[in-house]
């Protein structure tokens, strides 16, 4: 009989690919995916360990899972990703019932594994060339596909675990990457997204991300082109020319993680640039591109983060008022530099810090959604409304979420409408 599987997905775009990667694998050697953990012959996990909040979700997922053990000892539980790269031989210790561990580039041998007599298996080998080339991830159906086109990180910010779990940079050729674009077209895709985690640090033998998106740009039957997350040392002018060359079909969408606006926050995170770096930067992407959507990542509470230098990422915000922003704590991970720096701000001005911040954020927000009220827009129709059946959702090149009357909209079209009105995270069209 056919084997059944179910992948749940924790964390980053990456590992949404990932399990897209894992389930080709998978179902072109004749396993089944299937909707819930209870159904399933394997059940693997994809997880995170960014934050320590990332594998406690999982830890508790994991205790949840094991019942299904109890009751069936043939099912095969594993856990995958960054998490498994992060605690390895703990888990089996900790969490005996679980019988695969593999790390992110393991996947290639998952049906081995699958195969393997042994009642636990680890495979959490980091690769230097491993782009999962030539595998064809499966899909669900949709507007967007997700390409990676590079993996890993050189950048070693002081608090972040993503070197250690996912080792260091490679990305895939070119051509390579223009042909999963052109398959994943003829699927029936028409937005693409290119992943990594540094993506526009991508070099495949002297070419550089420029050349690719230029490359990507004259795939037939594309209608929008976007990436994410990029790294600010890597954004040049060229790459701001390519935009404002290519728009709209390249999106007017840069996501630019600030993590801090204080100088010496900045250096002790090892981001290499400074608070007017980044400023210039910012003025140098709005002068060629001057409705850039920005979004941005911000960590308050870094080991030794005073409130002036807290009170320096709320000048930066005031200053670029970002259209959104991603806010966190930050969490202490083994490893990493910072690991061994004194965790030395309360959890109290930890969380006042973030609401102050997110208050601000909201405010911003508001304030970008509201400056596109009366303009005519380009709208990728994304599905329907979940609030109510006679509207759909879309998405702007900017990335916001517009709400619509359904009319005789498809999925995949691009429409353009007028903003009516912005509240909360979205903007709405309610008449033409
Ligand atoms: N603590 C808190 N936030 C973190 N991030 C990465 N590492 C940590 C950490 N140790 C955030 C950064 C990054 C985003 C994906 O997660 O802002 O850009
Ligand atoms: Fe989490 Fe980072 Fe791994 Fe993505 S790469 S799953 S964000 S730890």
């Amino acid at each position: 009989m056919k084997k059944r599987f179910y992948i749940e997905t924790y964390g980053c775009q990456m590992n949404e690919y990932d399990s897209e990667i894992l389930a080709g694998i998978l179902q072109s050697h004749n396993y089944i995916l299937c909707d819930s953990a209870e159904e399933a012959d394997i059940i693997l996990l994809n997880t995170c360990s960014v934050r320590d909040n990332a594998e406690l979700k999982i830890h508790s997922r994991l205790g949840e899972l094991k019942h299904l053990k109890d009751k069936n000892p043939d099912l095969k539980l594993g856990v995958v990703g960054c998490m498994a790269q992060n605690l390895k031989k703990e888990l089996i210790d900790t969490k005996p019932y679980v019988n695969l561990i593999l790390g992110p580039d393991s996947y290639r041998d998952i049906l081995k594994h699958l195969g393997a007599e042994e009642a636990h298996v680890i495979d959490t080998k980091l690769s230097k060339f491993e782009v999962y080339d030539g595998l064809f991830p499966a899909r669900k159906e949709g507007v967007n596909a997700w390409i990676s086109i590079m993996r890993g990180c050189n950048k070693f910010c002081s608090y972040c675990i993503v070197p250690y779990t996912r080792g260091r940079e490679r990305s895939r050729s070119i051509e390579s990457i223009v042909d999963e674009a052109k398959r994943s077209v003829d699927e029936g895709f028409v937005e693409i997204t290119l992943l990594g985690q540094n993506v526009n640090s991508f070099d495949h033998e002297g070419d550089k991300f420029p050349a690719l998106l230029e490359a990507l740009t004259k795939v037939d039957g594309l209608k929008r082109l976007r990436y994410t997350s990029p790294h600010p040392q890597d954004v040049d002018e060229e790459l701001m020319r390519i935009h404002a060359e290519y728009k709209p079909l390249i999106a007017n969408h840069i996501h630019l993680p600030l993590q801090a606006g204080s100088d010496a926050v900045l250096k002790a995170m090892n981001r290499t640039y400074t608070q007017e770096h980044y400023l210039k930067l910012v003025d140098m992407i709005r002068k060629h591109v001057p409705d850039m959507g920005i979004t941005t990542d911000i960590i308050v509470g870094f080991p030794g983060e005073s409130d002036a230098d807290f009170r320096e990422t709320l000048k930066v915000m005031e200053y670029i008022k970002y259209d959104n922003a991603y806010t966190f704590k930050y969490s202490p991970r083994p490893y990493t530099k910072a690991w061994n720096m004194k965790d030395n701000v309360s959890e109290l001005d930890k969380s006042a810090r973030l609401t102050e911040l997110i208050k601000m954020q909201k405010a911003h927000t508001l304030e970008r959604l509201s400056q596109m009220i009366g303009k005519d827009v380009e709208i990728l129709v994304e599905t329907r409304s979940k609030k109510s059946s006679e509207e759909m959702r879309g998405r702007t090149a900017c990335n916001k979420i517009v709400i619509f009357p359904k009319e005789n909209y498809k999925p995949k079209d691009m429409i353009t409408r007028r903003i009516t009105d912005a509240q909360g995270v979205t903007l709405f069209s309610r008449e033409k």
